[in-house]
């Protein structure tokens, strides 16, 4: 690789913050101290706890995606001017497959964008008990971001650039300087969408790898997702309406991005069909199987978000967007900070053998 080559590959976000230490070693924080003790014993070696010689037909995969996958799109075929109005079933089938690895391009990078914020959480939280907790997390990322691209790797062949819907909120993440801002847009919107969209994906695969890659994965980041709420939840409880106010419209305007990344522009630029044209039909039929999908994206934001009053503080600003576009339901869904124990798969394996 030349010089040019090398830093192509490299992405530098400046950042203005101060690094915290605290002379306060008492541990003051039993849901984070308990969160600990689980996230040290539930550590998983990706090396040796998945099976990397089993063989993978990436179509298969592709095809038991269901309504995360083509569904979704293949509506769109139907509609007048739609781009995609020549499509056959080659053509969808090759969707198929471009769309599992967009997906799981996606997720790697979304990965290194956690390993990067809760490296940023350990420095600038004032919270003995919560750098603890954070430094497990680091490893915790470092082993997704192995996964992802180590399945992308050997089994799919190869990977998609990042979604610059994506990139610019992990940008905006870690140009941020306030330590609770990491916490809201990393573990509370990216993560708690990314529970939810792997719980989809695990539900419909059976391609044993992958399913198992997943389900040691969300183990994790139910952790992850839990030490966000269980956090924030104590911090917020500081804060004024205005302060509050603020969190509320980051956490909308990452909400509609991260809505945005499953439109997969890259993907359809690989097809060779213009992407605004594939959301502007999106829009004018808006088919079920995408709707249900977006609001199955955000089954874990809600829920935790009311958990940290968010919902509701600054007259309810927040609860008013989530009404608008309608994933309002999950409200009383169960929240992170109490379920992430139920989700712990790696515990269960080592029980069961
Ligand atoms: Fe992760
Ligand atoms: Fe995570």
């Amino acid at each position: 690789m030349t010089t040019t080559e090398q830093l192509e590959t490299i992405h530098a976000v400046r950042a203005e913050f101060d690094g915290v230490f605290t002379w306060d070693y008492a541990r003051s924080r039993p849901s984070l101290i308990k969160l600990y003790e689980k996230a040290k014993t539930s550590q998983w070696n990706a090396s040796t706890d998945l099976d990397w010689s089993l063989d993978v037909d990436p179509e298969r995969v592709a095809q038991e995606l269901g309504g995360g996958g083509t569904v979704r799109f293949q509506a769109l075929a139907e509609a007048e001017n739609s781009p995609v109005k020549h499509f056959g079933p080659k053509e969808w089938g090759k969707v198929g497959v471009e769309l599992q690895n967009s997906l799981l391009s996606q997720f790697m990078h979304g990965e290194q964008g956690a390993l990067l914020c809760t490296a940023r959480i350990v420095e600038t939280v004032p919270w003995i008990d919560a750098k603890y907790y954070a430094a497990t997390q680091v490893m915790d990322e470092a082993r997704h971001v192995e996964v992802f691209a180590r399945y992308l790797d050997e089994k799919l062949g190869y990977q998609y650039r990042i979604n610059e819907n994506l990139k610019g909120i992990l940008d905006d993440i870690l140009r941020d300087p306030r330590w609770d801002i990491a916490y809201l847009g990393m573990q509370i919107m990216v993560e708690g969408l990314a529970l939810a969209a792997f719980g989809m994906m695990h539900m419909v695969t059976t391609e044993p790898l992958l399913k198992k890659m997943l389900r040691y994965v969300m183990s994790d980041e139910a952790r992850h997702v839990a030490f966000g709420v269980l956090s924030l939840q104590e911090y917020y409880k500081g804060l004024s309406a205005a302060e509050l106010r603020e969190r509320q419209e980051f956490a909308y305007d990452v909400a509609c991005r991260l809505k945005r990344r499953f439109a997969h522009t890259e993907m359809w630029e690989r097809m060779g069909v213009d992407p605004d044209a594939v959301y502007r039909t999106m829009d004018q039929v808006n088919p079920p199987a995408q709707q249900q999908f977006q609001q199955l994206l955000f089954s874990k934001i809600v829920p935790n978000c009311k958990k940290l009053g968010l919902l509701d503080a600054a007259d309810g600003w927040l609860r008013e967007r989530f009404t608008e576009i309608g994933v309002i339901q999950f409200e009383d869904w169960a929240d992170t900070g109490e379920e992430y124990g139920t989700l712990d798969e790696v515990a269960k394996d080592r029980a069961a053998s």
